[in-house]
């Protein structure tokens, strides 16, 4: 299917075509993003801290999380802020370099979202499903952080 014309897709455009504060779209397309897809358990963004090197948490849907800052290169997220590039985490429990929010995540996809070709913020999912995440999950994320890149 074409992603484009996938339901999620076109409600996050539309979401963005409404061109209100970049925290208000990140945090609508959280609550969006987890209410449309039955394993996204948690969703949201970290925004990068270029000047202190790290990820800051930013707007997201789900159970509160004690990692408000992530130093690069530290779990699954401060990994894909430093190799830039789609993670996928089936069983969280099987990851040495993991920062555990909850004991109820089973696994994880990271998605970074670039901007001119530099690496500016990421889209975070958890799921308390075992091995839910497939190339549907990473192409459809990656095309909603290509549209995301517009608002950095
Ligand atoms: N599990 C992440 C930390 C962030 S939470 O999932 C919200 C990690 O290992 O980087």
């Amino acid at each position: 299917m074409n992603i484009r014309s996938d339901i999620r897709f076109v409600g996050v455009v539309e979401i963005i075509s409404e061109k209100n504060d970049r925290d208000i779209i990140l945090s609508q397309i959280s609550k969006f993003l987890r209410e449309s897809v039955p394993y996204y358990d948690w969703v949201g963004f970290y925004i990068m801290d270029e000047r202190k090197n790290e990820l800051v948490l930013g707007p997201y849907s789900g159970a509160h999380t004690d990692h408000t800052c992530i130093p690069v290169g530290k779990g699954v997220c401060g990994q894909v802020a430093q190799n830039k590039q789609t993670m996928i985490v089936q069983d969280v429990s099987k990851m040495e370099n993991y920062l555990s929010c909850s004991i109820d995540v089973q696994s994880e996809i990271v998605v970074p979202i670039m901007k001119n070709g530099k690496f500016v913020a990421e889209l975070d999912i958890d799921s308390h499903s075992s091995a839910p995440f497939t190339d549907a999950d990473s192409n459809l994320l990656e095309a909603i952080c290509a549209e995301l890149s517009k608002i950095f």
